[in-house]
């Protein structure tokens, strides 16, 4: 450990474990402990009296920011999608970005297929006319949901949570699977039986597309009117990853033209979602509030791994999970 005082800034109160690592440590280490994000203003002005930060997606870490706090040594992300971070922006300054990807790829996952379930039976909506007092009699040819065995799913992002979504639909409903990445996922081909179709393809053969990409100036608003046209009128679309990849307006139009059949997502835009969004009263839809990596093992996990980047950057000048490597001194 270095001699000098190492301030660390973490910008959220987040799992205790990572930051009582960072305090072992000997790091000097200020959690706001605030339960909302900070403004710009107030995220500068706290940066720039520390060496290292701690952020989470919310933080805006652009240009102009990296700009201003040019002196950070380290900056470790308490997230896996990292689009709020300018990395390019990051990595001409020598600034090291970390992540925290793999441990929450199950919880992630178990939303994805959580919501897939719920949008196909309706859960979500049916919760709520009960709690309007809205339960009569047995409808026979009401309420009725759409069944998933043997169907196809369509994972658009391929990586780590994909995989894990397209276990879980195999094992549980024998669904085939096919993929659209822009590079092929020769592992995933080979343990799913997957399939890499182009994009196209995809929207037109799939029964559930769930996605699972980053979000990028290649991916943003890449679900809208054009896309979702292309779509089997009784598929459901999920998102779990960004809510910028899907346009809103876009689908609620889908939805409501009966386009699609139905949506699951745990990502909007923007988000927090507002009340009054149509989305909150259809019945094929089901919202979750961005809570993918909202479990004790996956949160826990996730403090443990951006504290990690952070002792491992001091210690020996490396991060486990680093963005760009280019920049690690050899
Ligand atoms: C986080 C996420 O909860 O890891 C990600 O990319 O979206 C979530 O796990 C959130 O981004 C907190 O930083």
């Amino acid at each position: 450990m270095n001699s000098r005082v190492i301030n660390v800034l973490v910008t959220r109160d987040i799992p205790e474990i990572g930051v009582e690592m960072l305090r072992k440590e000997g790091f000097n280490v200020t959690v706001m402990g605030y339960d909302k994000p900070l403004t710009a203003e107030e995220l500068k002005d706290a940066a720039l009296k520390n060496n290292a930060l701690l952020c989470l997606s919310a933080d805006k870490i652009n240009a102009s920011f990296l700009k201003e706090c040019k002196h950070l040594e380290v900056i470790s992300q308490f997230a896996v999608g990292y689009d709020n971070v300018d990395v390019a922006e990051a990595t001409k300054l020598g600034i090291p970005v970390g992540n925290t990807p793999e441990v929450l790829s199950d919880a992630t996952a178990d939303i994805a297929f959580g919501l897939m379930m719920a949008v196909s039976r309706k859960f979500f909506h049916l919760h709520k006319t009960i709690a309007k007092g809205e339960w009569s009699y047995f409808q026979p040819k009401k309420n009725l949901g759409i069944e998933l065995k043997n169907k196809t799913l369509g994972i658009f992002g391929l990586g780590r949570i994909g995989i894990e979504m397209a276990k879980r639909c195999k094992g549980a409903y024998n669904m085939s699977v096919i993929y659209h990445n822009r590079n092929r996922n020769e592992n995933a081909e080979k343990e799913l039986n997957a399939k890499w179709v182009s994009f196209d393809e995809l929207l037109q053969q799939s029964d559930v597309l769930s996605v699972h990409s980053v979000l990028s100036e290649e991916t943003k608003g890449i679900f809208n009117t054009n896309t979702f046209g292309k779509m089997k009128s009784n598929a459901i679309f999920i998102n779990t990853s960004r809510g910028g990849v899907h346009n809103e307006p876009d689908l609620i139009e889908a939805l409501n033209s009966k386009i699609i059949w139905g949506a699951g997502l745990d990502v909007t835009n923007p988000e927090p979602m507002r009340a009054d969004n149509p989305l909150l009263s259809m019945e094929n839809v089901a919202v979750l509030p961005h809570i993918g990596s909202g479990t004790v093992e996956a949160r826990n996990a996730m403090s443990q791994l951006a504290a990690e980047n952070i002792i491992e950057f001091y210690r020996n000048g490396t991060l486990p999970h680093c963005l760009n490597r280019e920049v690690l001194k050899k």
